[in-house]
């Protein structure tokens, strides 16, 4: 009989010619088991071992480990080949070119500022709620004290469905109903969402915009402190030099009433084109909670006060970004979107 280490040198001769060989992941398996297997042929080797002179078993032992090692490296090597040739001819194009980038995406820039404005009146403990777009008259006008002959009231002003028995909400405003009928108070919400009205679409008008309603109720609520809010929102989203002005105005929800400007961000009231030389931007609607919206609700004009206040989102950014036509919002153009 052949000397072991000759048959063991022979049989690793043997098994590289065939790893080599091997055309499929599944038959490289089938060699490695045959050769490196718990019954394979190398352990058969090693069972032998007995039956040789004690002084060989040392340089036997050695050349089994070897032989081990070096078709274990082979089989790894071989594998790692056959798997990436496999990948290839599965796919049929090189797997290592790379990939097409996606762009990845930002918030639109409306829900930004959204999120924004949102963000100044959480941080004075407003919450955050909805409403929906889709309502009856009760909560767009008379619950608000809007009287049934008032113009807004007309169609031509206001999207209505189904003969009249809804419409699609066209001021925020809904939203303070919605939460008194619910809620008792004191609270503080702030209520952004889609408002719609039939206008002409202009580069400052479209059918569809954002506003974001405010509404805070206890007892003891002064203009004061709709002033004092309304200052540090300004300052929070707009830079700290910026200052409020307040100019008498009529809403049918709220007495008093006023248009709220901030000092022009451009030229920092000293007079621009964009504030036409005025130096103030008008931002919002605002003023007392009327007593009649109240009892609207069911809450005591008495005992309660409050202030609101509803602010145009499209108008805020385009403000704050200078863009000149609201139009560009709606059109999904991404090469306006990323500027943003
Ligand atoms: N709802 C008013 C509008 O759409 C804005 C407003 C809200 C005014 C709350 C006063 C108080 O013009």
């Amino acid at each position: 009989m052949q000397p072991l280490i000759e048959q063991v040198g022979q049989l690793c001769q043997e098994a590289l010619r065939q790893i080599q060989e091997a055309a499929e992941p599944v038959a490289l398996e089938g060699l490695r088991v045959q050769y490196l297997g718990r019954k394979g042929k190398l352990a058969e080797f090693t069972a032998q071992m007995g039956q040789i002179p004690q002084s060989d078993r040392p340089a036997a032992g050695e050349i089994i480990n070897r032989v081990k090692q070096t078709l274990t490296a082979a089989f790894q090597e071989k594998q790692t080949s056959l798997n990436s040739q496999s990948l290839s001819r599965r796919f049929s194009f090189d797997i290592t070119l790379p990939g097409v980038p996606r762009p990845i995406g930002h918030l639109h820039p409306l829900t930004q500022v959204i999120e924004q404005v949102c963000e100044v009146f959480e941080g004075i403990g407003f919450v955050v709620v909805e409403g929906p777009e889709i309502e009856t008259e009760r909560y767009n006008f008379e619950a608000l004290n809007i009287p049934a002959d008032h113009p807004s009231r007309d169609s031509f002003d206001t999207f209505y469905l189904e003969g009249g028995k809804y419409l699609l909400r066209s001021q925020t405003s809904t939203v303070q109903i919605r939460i008194m009928e619910k809620a008792k108070p004191p609270l503080a919400i702030v209520a952004p969402g889609k408002v719609f009205r039939p206008d002409a679409v202009d580069a400052s008008h479209s059918f569809m915009f954002h506003q974001i309603e405010g509404l805070l109720v206890d007892q003891g609520v002064t203009f004061a402190h709709l002033k004092g809010a309304l200052d540090l929102f300004a300052k929070r989203l707009f830079g700290k030099e910026t200052k409020i002005r307040f100019r008498p105005h009529y809403f049918p929800f709220t007495e008093p009433s006023a248009e709220v400007d901030v000092s022009c961000l451009l030229c920092q009231g000293k007079g621009c084109s964009v504030c036409g030389r005025k130096g103030w931007l008008e931002i919002m609607g605002a003023g007392m909670v009327h007593p009649n919206v109240f009892r609207a609700v069911g809450y005591d004009p008495k005992k309660y006060t409050g202030f609101a206040f509803g602010m145009g989102i499209e108008r805020i950014a385009m403000l704050k970004h200078g863009i000149d036509d609201i139009r560009l919002f709606f059109e999904n153009d991404v090469r306006f979107l990323e500027q943003f």
